[in-house]
């Protein structure tokens, strides 16, 4: 059993065939390059795999490259309708070559909303603060991404949120979303109000034709890249 995995950007003169049980997934797109994988069908290795794939398309990405493109993204945050009507914003402070989102914490800061961010906390669960001054309330958490400290900061429930900016590493155009591994949003998310929009950002090339999909899987509701807003 095999899995053609196509990235990305698969789309026009397209034939798919998914059957779940046993898994197989052909795919034929026009002009782009197939990626065949040996996963045997198992979700978790076809995740991985998936994730090694797109961190490495978007680490390609040249630094200016990734800086004018984070602009547009964060532009296209800026500009939607359901960021500007929200009072409580919770971001996250990207790291490495993700899309860089300083300016929407600052953004939040600016517009007088609430900014909350999220701490990786123990049993793989995020803990939130409310974060007045980017320069006083954080420190270098897990893996040197800038956190919450952990003391002194008001503490948030994941009721209060009005709309979460997700992070992830490949997404589909159905809304569905694949994270580091760990887990931490799909636990999260089922405690955000399920009204709240979920805005996932990411350049164009985490974009995948087809992504494998656990029962427990949160999905998003919109999708940013520097070319637009899909809505799902
Ligand atoms: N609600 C949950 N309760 C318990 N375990 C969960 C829950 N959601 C996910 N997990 C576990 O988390 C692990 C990682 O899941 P998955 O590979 O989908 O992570 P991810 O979506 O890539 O990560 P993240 O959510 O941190 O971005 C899996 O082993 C899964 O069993
Ligand atoms: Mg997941």
């Amino acid at each position: 059993m095999f899995l053609v995995q196509h990235l990305p950007g698969w789309s026009k003169g397209a034939v798919a065939l998914h059957l779940t049980k046993p898994r197989l997934c052909l795919r034929f797109g026009a002009s782009q390059d197939f990626i065949i994988s040996l996963s045997g069908g198992n979700m978790s290795t076809e995740k991985k795999e998936l994730r090694s794939r797109v961190l490495s398309l978007r680490s390609a990405l040249s630094p200016s490259d990734r800086a004018e493109k984070s602009k547009g993204i964060i532009k296209n945050l800026l500009d939607l309708p359901e960021f500007n009507k929200t009072k409580t914003v919770m971001s996250f402070m990207s790291f490495g070559d993700e899309v860089d989102t300083t300016e929407v914490a600052e953004a939040v800061l600016a517009m007088e909303k609430v900014l909350i961010l999220p701490r990786c906390a123990s049993e793989r669960r995020l803990h939130l603060s409310r974060i007045t001054d980017l320069d006083r309330d954080l420190e270098a958490g897990m893996w040197g991404i800038r956190e919450p400290k952990k003391s002194g900061l008001e503490q948030v429930d994941p009721s209060v949120i009005d709309l979460v900016v997700v992070p992830g590493v490949a997404f589909d155009l159905q809304g569905n979303r694949l994270g580091y591994g760990g887990g931490y949003y799909d636990r999260f998310l089922k405690l955000v109000n399920p009204s709240a929009p979920r805005i996932a950002l990411a350049f164009e090339i985490q974009i995948v034709s087809w992504l494998p999909v656990d029962n427990y899987d949160e999905k998003i509701t919109a999708l940013l890249t520097e070319k637009g807003v899909y809505r799902f």
